[in-house]
């Protein structure tokens, strides 16, 4: 496995994977990587024969006062997981290396990125699907993975590439939980044992939800109100937001008819975490 901060030689490598046949993977993260992660990476290598996974922690979708300087970040922690799940190459770039120069060029998404996380996180997604923009030009992979556990950003990103008419394919993989139902996060690294025990009230509010709709309840105020209460169990989780959206449109909806994306937003301590579920009422489990 090589890991570079170049750019020419992710270029070449990707490069001859392609002349030899192989169908190039990608899997773009900030390390810190996790089972999540690993998820990806496995589901690259199922489906194409040479996997890249870029390590950058970005600093553009960062707002003021976020966590980009405390991000965790062990390159040679990341090295070894990457080499053990079969990745060809890992992609390290420095800042320097992704911004040379002051940023005057942005790819945004309208409309999708203005509810949810978008509404409390100004600017955030326009940095995650410039810096995509520029990982997908400089790797030029057949398949990008992503995560449901970020649903708008793998729906954005989606979009971005369908708009943009990049030559690439979006897959997006199921949430890796502990198996209490926390969903694995590289911000997870920051939460006390109390905190980690309040953090599962996330994964409460949404199993919660989804029983009801099971039941039959369609009525996404009652729903939403479920889910509120769930969360104020504990005085230490403050919620951002308890949404359920159209998955394609992400608006929110009144009633559930077919599927709904149900999401949830909190601050357990100073750590914000975010965590879904899809609901389809014609199926067991839903997916994007
Ligand atoms: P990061 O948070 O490191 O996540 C990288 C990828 O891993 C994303 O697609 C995310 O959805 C996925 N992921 C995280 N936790 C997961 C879990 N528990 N189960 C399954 N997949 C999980 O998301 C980013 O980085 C950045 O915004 C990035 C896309 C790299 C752009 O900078």
């Amino acid at each position: 496995m090589d890991v570079t901060a170049s750019m020419t030689t992710v270029r070449r490598r990707v490069d001859e994977a392609r002349a030899a046949g192989k169908r190039i993977g990608f899997v773009p993260t900030m390390g810190a990587l996790h089972a999540g992660h690993v998820s990806l990476m496995e589901a690259a290598a199922k489906r194409c024969q040479y996997v890249v996974v870029s390590i950058f922690v970005n600093p553009t979708q960062f707002g003021p006062g976020e966590d980009f300087e405390r991000y965790p970040r062990d390159l040679e922690a990341d090295r070894r997981i990457c080499e053990q799940a079969g990745v060809e190459l890992v992609f390290a770039p420095g800042v320097n290396d992704m911004y040379p120069n002051r940023n005057l060029t942005w790819v945004t998404v309208e409309d999708l990125t203005d509810g949810l996380c978008g509404r409390l996180r100004p600017g955030h997604f326009r940095g995650v699907t410039t810096v995509c923009n520029k990982l997908f030009n400089i790797v030029r992979p057949d398949i990008a993975f992503f995560g449901q556990k970020d649903a708008q950003q793998a729906i954005v990103l989606r979009r971005m590439a369908a708009d943009t008419n990049l030559p690439l394919e979006i897959d997006i993989c199921p949430t890796v939980r502990d198996a209490d139902g926390l969903a694995l996060s590289s911000r997870n690294k920051y939460l006390s044992a109390d905190e980690r025990a309040e953090a599962l009230l996330l994964h409460k509010a949404l199993t919660t939800a989804e029983a009801m709709v099971r039941r039959g309840e369609r009525n996404c105020q009652k729903l939403a109100a479920a889910m509120s209460a769930v969360l104020g169990w504990s005085s230490g989780v403050s919620v951002e937001y308890v949404s359920i959206v159209d998955i394609e449109t992400l608006s929110d909806l009144a009633v559930i008819a077919n599927t709904a994306l149900i999401a949830v937003a909190a601050r357990v301590g100073r750590t914000r975490l975010i965590d879904n579920i899809i609901v389809d009422l014609n199926k067991p489990q839903g997916a994007i």
